[in-house]
């Protein structure tokens, strides 16, 4: 078990999801840009939709039974916004809200707060066609169906956050393209990167206007250290290190100061000017940086870098995914690395707290809103029929009875919540204001370019059944929520 001490008094412990990921029913709402990114072949890596993914739309009552049974205090999940609203245009359907109404009420009766994420990359369509998050008018768009919504659930749903890691929309989506809707443009990652934090801001001051004083309003966003590798020297250094810094600029500065300084960071001005001629007016900063009441940081890994062979880093700097990062590539990885090939590195979440408040004084207090790993299932894993394994895992993490026996068996998803939430606790001890946690995910899902060959589920899903059997992580997150609130 982690040592919690220095996490604060009422520190909220959850789990997260996102619409598209897990809630299937797609015949009954609108199509987004990953309903058509999935159609176009290769684009996903099992060739997989998310047609139908955990069925969460009919088996939400089950799925909130679970998670009452985890103990959860709170449940992070995302609003499909061409559910709610599909076309993104015009009034809400009732329909797609009933949804949502319904999931609300069951959380809250089983005691579990709902925490809203307002956009988890699943764009309307129709805006795409119309340019996306690379045109202004997004900005409006978004406004408008995020206040609606809020205005709809907000009797009953305290916690907003706007976006779910808009760093992916704009550098995934527009320009490496390995996300909806699969561009591969600077220019228009450029735009889609103001636009995104345009819209926020102006979604927050327009939902702060009819929030009651209650309401805590944030953004949710995905901070990364990068590092050069450690074998990295000599004439390489300086290339891997601007290649860092650049890329440090474009995951975490680019957002961060924006949203809590108010102004881009003057290198990546320079960088992008090419592409933001005309995008940033009067006043959109002032806007941006609306007062929050918190921040969410997704953690999963540091970055490593190193050089690339036959490289002098002298190549042109728009050739690669990222501007102006040239000459270097991942580097190969030093110690363990999840299935999604991601190093397991549980400082650089202490770490990534403490940068915030550190180089951030005002900002509002963080809450890891995501932190997981994905890992293939052990031979063992393969669910209730295959009982009675003697491969034991961590001792405390498993076996207090019943039907633990019978549970899968994921000693390394285990080890890294337990060395992760250790992280969050030394961040706190040394002065880092993080008041939640969120595990991804409650339940394996649909894991956008790698459909569902990656498994971050505490709950392991059978795709063909639907069935949810609890993994040992479940059963040990529960156990570490238990003891957090008997220490409270
Ligand atoms: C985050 C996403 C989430 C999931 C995890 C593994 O970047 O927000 O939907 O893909 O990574």
């Amino acid at each position: 078990m982690p040592d919690l001490s220095g996490l604060p008094a009422g520190f909220l412990w959850g789990a997260a999801t996102a619409a598209f990921a897990i809630e299937g029913d797609a015949e009954n709402r609108g199509r987004s840009i990953w309903d058509r990114l999935c159609e176009q072949p290769g684009w996903i890596a099992d060739g997989s939709t998310a047609r139908v993914a955990c069925d969460h739309v009919n088996r939400y009552e089950g799925d909130v039974r679970l998670m009452r049974e985890l103990g959860l205090d709170a449940y992070r999940f995302s609003i499909s916004w061409p559910r709610v609203q599909p076309g993104g245009k015009g009034p809400l359907s009732a329909a797609g809200l009933s949804f949502y109404d319904r999931l609300v009420d069951r959380l809250l009766e089983a005691g579990v707060q709902p925490w809203v994420t307002q956009y988890h990359w699943d764009l309307p369509e129709e805006l795409q066609d119309a340019g996306g998050w690379a045109e202004r008018d997004i900005v409006d768009r978004f406004t408008d169906y995020a206040v609606s919504v809020h205005a709809a659930l907000g009797d009953r749903v305290r916690h907003w956050a706007t976006l779910n890691e808009p760093w992916c929309s704009a550098w995934l989506g527009y320009g490496s393209g390995e996300h909806a809707p699969g561009y591969g443009d600077h220019r228009e990652a450029a735009r889609a990167s103001h636009y995104l934090l345009l819209a926020h801001g102006r979604a927050v001051a327009a939902m702060r206007e009819q929030a009651p004083a209650d309401h805590q309003l944030g953004i949710v966003l995905n901070l990364f250290p990068f590092r050069p590798d450690a074998g990295v020297e000599g004439a390489d250094l300086g290339r891997v290190e601007r290649a860092v810094d650049r890329l440090d600029g474009l995951q975490n500065r680019w957002w961060l100061d924006a949203l809590l300084e108010g102004r881009y960071p003057g290198d990546l001005l320079v960088l992008l000017a090419g592409h933001l001629a005309d995008v940033i007016e009067d006043g959109d900063l002032e806007e941006i940086a609306q007062p929050l009441d918190f921040l969410g940081v997704n953690y999963y890994h540091d970055a490593f870098l190193a050089a690339a062979p036959e490289s002098d880093g002298s190549e042109d700097e728009e050739a690669g995914p990222y501007p102006g990062v040239t000459g270097v590539m991942p580097a190969e990885a030093r110690g363990e690395e999840t299935a999604m090939g991601w190093p397991v590195t549980p400082d650089g979440l202490r770490q990534v707290l403490l940068r915030v408040g550190r180089d951030y004084p005002t900002a509002p207090p963080l809450v890891v809103t995501e932190n997981g790993s994905s890992w293939d299932d052990e031979p063992d894993d393969a669910g209730p029929d295959d009982a009675g394994s003697d491969d034991a895992g961590p001792d405390d993490a498993r076996s207090d009875g019943g039907s633990d026996e019978q549970a899968g068996d994921d000693p390394r998803r285990v080890d890294y919540l337990y060395r992760h939430v250790a992280a969050v606790a030394a961040a706190a001890r040394e002065g880092a204001d993080v008041r939640g946690y969120f595990a991804w995910s409650l339940l394996d899902n649909f894991e956008w370019a790698c459909g569902y060959s990656q498994r971050f589920g505490l709950l392991r899903v059978d795709f063909e059944t639907q069935e949810r059997t609890p993994r040992d992580s479940f059963h040990a997150y529960r156990r570490l929520i238990g003891a957090a609130r008997t220490a409270r």
